[in-house]
């Protein structure tokens, strides 16, 4: 099997999933400002070191992501830069390579992910690096009159040449086209933008030879949005999001992680297990950030007392996901 084929599979192995743990500075620092703590070089090192040591994490993350800044970063104990560190645990290491959001044709309010310039370069640096995979996000807002297909379009052209590049220099891509669950639409109204967006982003790849053997999807659920009146329920969202991926989405795909999208740590919990429930034809499994680490930043509160607990949180969201992995819960 090729290198490609074998992290694919192992990113979306069945009992464990990936940590998205790449917020940017600015994200970082908005987190951290929630808990009354300063953002600075040293103390985004120390929460990320906490995370990553948690005891035993490698029985339920295969992978995580990390921003630049992290990348360059030590575990404090060994002093081993983290890329080595987390694979010494026999975990992946992932690297955010997306240049964040630009407003789309002067849109207000729609989006589209920059990066690709010299992105060859960074991507062959990173992998000299140690880094096996790599994560680029595109975000499509639902809202009057959008997203328009022109925004779709130049997202999931963007994700796909990413994709291609990424293959290139031997690394993995998360394919992330995040279609927003902000607003009051109906969940039949994700469904479809969803389902467009999604239908892009495969006919991109194709177009561009990307290797779906190699690649990860990391895709929103179909959700009702945030503010619909009515809530579709756990078995709702999990057919619907079955439905939607299984419509687009080739077999040839080894595995799905989802973005866990600002739901609820349960929420996003149950939503996996009900969806594990079924037989489907790639690996279903988490690549969450605020679902995984939320509670854990919380029990933390920037406190060096409060360190064990806050792994012990984490290490409670990640177990409870990995049996979510088997319908297990
Ligand atoms: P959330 O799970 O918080 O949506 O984050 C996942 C992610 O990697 C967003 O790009």
């Amino acid at each position: 099997m090729s290198e490609l084929h074998s992290v694919a599979a192992q990113m979306v192995a069945k009992g464990k999933g990936i940590l998205a743990a790449d917020e940017s500075i600015p994200t970082c620092t908005k987190r951290f400002e929630s808990i009354n703590t300063e953002s600075n070089e040293q103390s985004r090192n120390f929460y990320r070191n906490m995370l990553f040591t948690s005891d035993n994490i490698a029985e339920y993350i295969n992978g995580i992501i990390l921003f630049d800044e992290t990348f360059h970063q030590k575990e404090l104990k060994t002093d081993t830069l983290f890329p080595q560190y987390l694979e010494s645990k026999n975990i992946l290491p992932g690297i955010k390579v997306d240049g964040g959001l630009q407003s789309f044709n002067n849109h207000p309010e729609e989006k589209v992910t920059v990066g690709l310039d010299r992105l060859d370069k960074k991507l062959s640096r990173y992998y000299s690096l140690g880094a096996r995979f790599a994560k680029w996000r595109s975000v499509i807002t639902l809202g009057n009159g959008i997203p328009s297909d022109g925004c779709i379009q130049a997202n999931a052209e963007g994700l796909a040449k990413y994709a291609l590049l990424c293959q290139q220099a031997n690394l993995v891509p998360i394919v992330e086209p995040e279609v927003l669950m902000d607003g009051n639409h109906t969940i039949d109204i994700s469904f479809d933008v969803t389902d467009r967006t999604l239908s892009a982003v495969f006919s991109q790849l194709e177009k561009h030879n990307v290797d779906l053997q190699g690649i990860v999807l990391k895709p929103n659920m179909v959700l009702s949005g945030y503010n619909c009146e009515n809530q579709a329920s756990v078995e709702e969202v999990a057919q619907k999001t079955l439905e939607c991926l299984t419509n687009n989405v080739p077999s040839s795909v080894p595995g799905i992680a989802f973005l866990s999208g600002g739901q609820s740590d349960e929420l996003a919990t149950l939503h996996l297990n009900e969806m594990n429930k079924q037989d489907t034809n790639w690996k279903v499994t988490f690549s969450y950030g605020r679902a995984l680490q939320q509670n854990a930043l919380n029990t933390w509160a920037g406190k060096s007392e409060n360190v064990k607990a806050a792994q012990e949180a984490l290490l409670s969201r990640a177990k409870a996901n990995s049996l979510a992995t088997t319908a297990s819960l």
